[in-house]
């Protein structure tokens, strides 16, 4: 008998989806979950991968070797915060978390307004703000600004056209002292931010061979 029932595995996790309801949950899934946090989040990451691909950029979250990976490059000093850019449903904010670096510590930044519902419920130990990464200026607490030890960027920086990556890098480095990194994730070979235009130096730390597609991650700074 002909059926619309699909079984899909992302990052290792098998749901099944009938369909669409009005609602965006997959039909024959019960009902809509009571918190945000309840909700499937390779469902989720999925369902707002197909809303906004350019933005979210991937159909599944990142694999925790990749989030480990970022989080071996990240600064632990007292006196500084650690900013995730584009949170999704919290595959790097997880191993962020599990490295040892304190949720007090954590500032997580995501444009989606169901993925920050979702990141808000999930890490409410976390500070999880609303908004785009651009405008990390005006997020952040004042008593940050020239705080962040470490920017772990999980936006797609290289679909992003130059000059909003200028301004997203040019923001970034406002808020960091001189000399910290700014870690971007890529699926491609080549850097994901084009250093000259950008004034910035940068190399590959490493690979994230199990993550789907493999990823490799590269670190930035800015004399
Ligand atoms: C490729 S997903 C990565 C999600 C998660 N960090 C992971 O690795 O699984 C990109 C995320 O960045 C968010 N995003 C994209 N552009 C953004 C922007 N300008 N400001 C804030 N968040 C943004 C998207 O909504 C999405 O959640």
């Amino acid at each position: 008998m002909p059926t619309d029932r699909a079984e899909t595995t992302l990052n290792g996790k098998k749901f099944a989806a009938r369909g669409t309801a009005k609602n965006g949950h997959p039909r024959g899934h019960g009902p809509r979950p009571h918190s945000p946090a309840q909700e499937n989040p390779a469902w989720l990451f999925f369902r707002r991968w197909a809303a906004n691909p350019v933005s979210i950029a991937s159909i599944t979250p990142s694999a925790p070797s990749l989030g480990r990976l970022m989080a071996r490059h990240v600064r632990r000093e007292a006196d500084e915060i650690v900013v995730e850019y584009g949170g999704g449903t919290g595959a790097i904010t997880r191993a962020l978390l599990e490295s040892g670096i304190p949720a007090s510590r954590l500032f997580v930044i995501e444009r989606d307004k169901e993925l920050h519902a979702y990141m808000a419920a999930k890490f409410p130990t976390v500070t999880v703000l609303h908004g785009d990464v651009k405008d990390v200026r005006s997020l952040l607490p004042p008593q940050y600004l020239g705080k962040v030890g470490t920017i772990v960027c999980g936006i797609p920086m290289i679909l992003i056209p130059i000059e909003a990556q200028r301004q997203i890098i040019d923001e970034a480095y406002a808020v960091m002292p001189q000399g910290r990194q700014f870690l971007a994730f890529t699926y491609s070979l080549r850097s994901p931010l084009r250093r000259q235009a950008l004034t910035l130096t940068g190399k590959r730390l490493g690979w994230a061979m199990s993550n789907i597609p493999p990823a490799a991650v590269w670190g930035y700074t800015r004399s």
